[in-house]
């Protein structure tokens, strides 16, 4: 598979009668394989229910969403989410939150443990494998939720403001990690984030969502080389462009919004 997602004129309603809300409004906005997008907007948006709705957890009401070009049905192992609180399992240890979905997938033990220290040691969790989440910080429950999605090899990964609750150094660490699982993985990200540098920083496009009803409003691409250091990079002009072009599109509909 090659992982390329095709979203056209989706619309999400929530509710009925007087509880109706349109999330999404006539979205179309089509994804490579092997792309990263990010996605970024205001709060309410729509942004989590995209994501979710490509993850096969939401039923669409109109348009289509398909991944290889087949309409989605329901959640597959060719997608992998992650979400901001990290939704490990808090009765396994770090390696059993890791076994997970190999186990699910029915993967024999013997490679199921070897493929799931794999990703333990790529996240730099080794030495971990036996404490439970509760014991771990924030960063490093986000590395085993990102070591147990990575583990059942999605061809997609689904990241709903992963970051979001870190500190700026932790981010900054977990973000030079992610650009180099998806050199090394080859896998499609859409990931969603209120961090504009953080958009710029990381993906190929950035696509910017109007407010509540969500569309798609602008797309900017981002043309960086990622294999030097940080520095560089966000010091580089077209770091500065692209992160200013952003900032113009998101602003008009954080403005528009508390206009009457
Ligand atoms: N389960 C739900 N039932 C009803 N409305 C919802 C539900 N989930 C989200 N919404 C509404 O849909 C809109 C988009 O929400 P969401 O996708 O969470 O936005 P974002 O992630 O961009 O902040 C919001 O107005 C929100 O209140
Ligand atoms: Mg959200």
């Amino acid at each position: 598979m090659d992982g390329s997602i095709g979203i056209s004129n989706l619309e999400k309603v929530y509710g009925e009668g007087t509880e109706r809300t349109k999330a999404i409004d006539d979205l179309s906005f089509d994804i490579d394989g092997g792309e990263f997008v990010s996605v970024v907007g205001p709060s309410g948006c729509g942004k989590s229910t995209l994501l979710y709705i490509i993850a096969g957890f939401l039923d669409i009401t109109d348009g289509t969403v398909s991944v290889d070009g087949t309409p989605i049905d329901g959640p597959g192992t060719d997608r992998g989410v992650v979400f901001q609180d990290y939704a490990l399992f808090p009765w396994r240890t770090v390696k059993e939150n890791v076994l997970y979905g190999l186990e699910e997938a029915g993967v024999p033990d013997e490679e199921a443990d070897a493929t799931a220290q794999r990703f333990i040691d790529m996240m730099d969790l080794s030495g971990f494998e036996n404490k439970y989440p509760k014991e771990l910080s924030g960063g490093m429950k986000q590395r085993v939720a990102l070591a147990r999605t990575l583990a059942y090899d999605p061809k997609i990964l689904l990241m709903d403001e992963p970051f979001g609750a870190l500190d700026q150094p932790l981010r900054e660490t977990l973000q030079d990690q992610l650009i180099d699982i998806w050199g090394d993985l080859d896998k499609t990200v859409v990931f969603i984030t209120h961090d504009v540098e953080e958009a710029v920083y990381l993906s190929e496009r950035v696509m910017i969502m109007t407010r509540h009803p969500g569309t798609k409003k602008t797309v900017t691409e981002v043309d960086l080389d990622r294999s030097g250091p940080r520095e560089d990079i966000v010091t580089s002009d077209e770091f500065t462009r692209k992160k200013n072009e952003v900032w113009r599109s998101l602003r008009e509909e954080t403005k528009s919004e508390v206009q009457p």
